[in-house]
């Protein structure tokens, strides 16, 4: 209690608003006339859907609800589409569901990043998909920016095959319209579910058909769930409502051998949590926040073993366990040197080797400058350290827990370095740079900067370095209270547990 006013200042990641005030703004910012229709039609809301789907002792991880947020007006809250992963009949499943009362659930640029990291989560680990389909497809206004780039609305279909192909169930529960693009994630299933008088699948809506060909139809005779079960054989299972669909898809997977599913050894088991680490994070600057204590929060009593403890010490490394979960700790403690740098290569090959997961403690403001630290060779220790964190092939987990800048967030294993999961604290700052440097560098190279033109670069930089901003533009998988970390890294530590790893193997350190 002590803290608390501490606690909702330091999470002010708005000039205004708590993060828990922005997260609630999002989850109840759709207009009841919306809300109402949607339930009118005897539809259950989207985040509805997902917990009856979810087995009843099950968490639900769900992933950057915030994306989107500050764009588009706020028009599409959480970009739409309601993406995590939970428990369905005992395994571990990725769901990517669409929400009808925004926008018809069409796809904005985050929508699609969203769907796209959930299927790029789900092939890194082998999870299962389920698709909770009801989308208007393609959010017609802005298609230049996401119908026909590698990584657009074509890609989901890519890596749907791509996932089938590799034997990860792909399921698809039809609860309302996919028209058009939006017709293949069921037509890409393997199996289909589709509720009666309530889900469509067809190329062209009545009207478009209309306007095509002259044929005048409806939504049902066209392509309706009786049309899809038992004619064009598009669906498989035809369902009453969304609890019947939701049901029919639990009994997939009780039926599913478990050598398709890999249901996890180790069932991750969500635990009350003391709020001991939002206290810390309350209580300090990024730059100065306590890392050894927040390892010796994080991790199962007594377990974190320092490894070359009086080496480095700008990089604290070491084996531990987070709610039995074992894994490598790696966590800054001030700006990376050489020396942390090496320890920190020397430690990753360790866990590479041993086949333990890492986990990466992200509080970086960059790597050491200077003429000493250069005539030392910074650049290759840093190289050295970016070479190993891109190849080692152990599962990686992110947690920017305060800053990260420059080439310190690519030797921390940014989003580049493909970590499986990257969260982020409300109070992290991302940016190549802080905004005073930033400012002090533009004056240099351009020494006729106006007043003006300074002041809009610190702002921006102040802007575009919050938590908020890097959430909203899908950088990471979601802001984390300091308080939820432990239950959230044991629970991406259960979900790539199964995850085959193969042998070490790295290029040519600089030396
Ligand atoms: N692009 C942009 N906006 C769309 C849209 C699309 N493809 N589909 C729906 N919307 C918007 C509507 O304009 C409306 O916006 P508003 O909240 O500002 O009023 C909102 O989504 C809801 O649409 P509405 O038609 O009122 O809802 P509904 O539940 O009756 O029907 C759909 C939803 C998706 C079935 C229907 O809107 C539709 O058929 N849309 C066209 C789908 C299409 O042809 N897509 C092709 C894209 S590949």
């Amino acid at each position: 209690m002590l803290f608390t006013k501490n606690i909702v200042e330091s999470f002010k990641i708005d000039p205004i608003l708590t993060y828990t005030e922005i997260l609630h703004q999002v989850l109840f910012s759709v207009s009841e006339i919306r809300v109402k229709k949607h339930i009118d039609k005897g539809k259950l809301l989207v985040r509805e859907r997902i917990q009856y789907l979810l087995d009843r002792d099950s968490s639900f991880v769900e992933l950057s609800p915030l994306a989107a947020y500050g764009m588009y007006e706020n028009n599409h809250p959480s970009a739409g589409i309601i993406t995590g992963l939970g428990y369905v009949s005992g395994n571990l499943v990725m769901i990517i569901a669409n929400d009808a009362t925004v926008k018809g659930g069409t796809y904005v640029k985050e929508t699609i990043k969203k769907h796209l990291r959930a299927l790029e989560i789900a092939s890194n680990l082998s999870l299962p998909c389920i698709y909770l389909v009801d989308s208007g497809g393609i959010f017609l206004p802005r298609q230049a920016e996401v119908f026909a780039d590698k990584e657009h609305f074509g890609r989901i279909f890519f890596l749907q095959s791509r996932l089938s192909a590799m034997s990860i169930p792909q399921i698809a529960i039809v609860m309302g319209s996919c028209t058009a693009g939006g017709a293949y994630i069921p037509a890409m299933s393997d199996e289909v579910i589709i509720v009666k008088n309530q889900g469509s699948i067809f190329l062209a809506g009545p009207p478009l058909v209309k306007a095509a060909t002259g044929e005048e139809t409806n939504t049902e005779d066209l392509g309706g769930a009786q049309v899809h079960a038992a004619i064009s054989g598009v669906a498989d299972y035809i369902a009453n409502d969304d609890y019947d669909a939701l049901d029919i898809c639990k009994k997939i997977f009780d039926a599913m051998p478990s050598a398709v599913c890999s249901p996890l050894l180790n069932k991750f088991k969500s635990e009350t949590n003391p709020s001991i680490l939002d206290a810390l994070v309350s209580l300090h600057e990024n730059a100065a926040l306590p890392m050894n204590n927040i390892i010796k929060a994080v991790c199962d009593e007594n377990s974190f073993v320092p490894f070359k403890e009086q080496y480095g010490t700008t990089i604290l490394t070491g084996m531990a366990s987070i709610q039995g979960f074992k894994c490598g700790i790696i966590a800054n403690n001030g700006i990376l040197f050489s020396e942390s740098a090496l320890k920190a290569v020397h430690f990753i090959e360790l866990c590479s080797h041993r086949k333990v997961p890492i986990i990466f403690l992200h509080n970086i403001t960059g790597f050491m400058v200077g003429k000493e630290f250069e005539h030392k060779g910074i650049a290759k220790d840093g190289a050295k350290l970016v070479h190993a964190v891109a190849n080692t092939n152990v599962p990686k987990i992110t947690l920017i827990v305060g800053n990260s800048y420059g080439a310190g967030n690519y030797a921390m294993a940014g989003r580049a370095y493909n970590p499986d999961f990257l969260f982020i604290w409300p109070n992290a700052q991302i940016a190549v740079m802080g905004a005073n440097q930033a400012d002090f560098v533009m004056n240099s190279v351009n020494n006729k900067s106006s007043e003006a033109a300074r002041n809009t670069i610190k702002d921006n930089y102040a802007k575009e370095s919050q938590a908020l901003y890097s959430t909203a533009n899908l950088w990471d998988d979601g802001i984390i209270l300091p308080s939820q970390s432990r239950d959230v890294l044991a629970f991406s530590l259960s979900a790539v547990s199964n995850k085959k790893i193969n042998a070490p193997s790295f290029g040519i350190y600089r030396m």
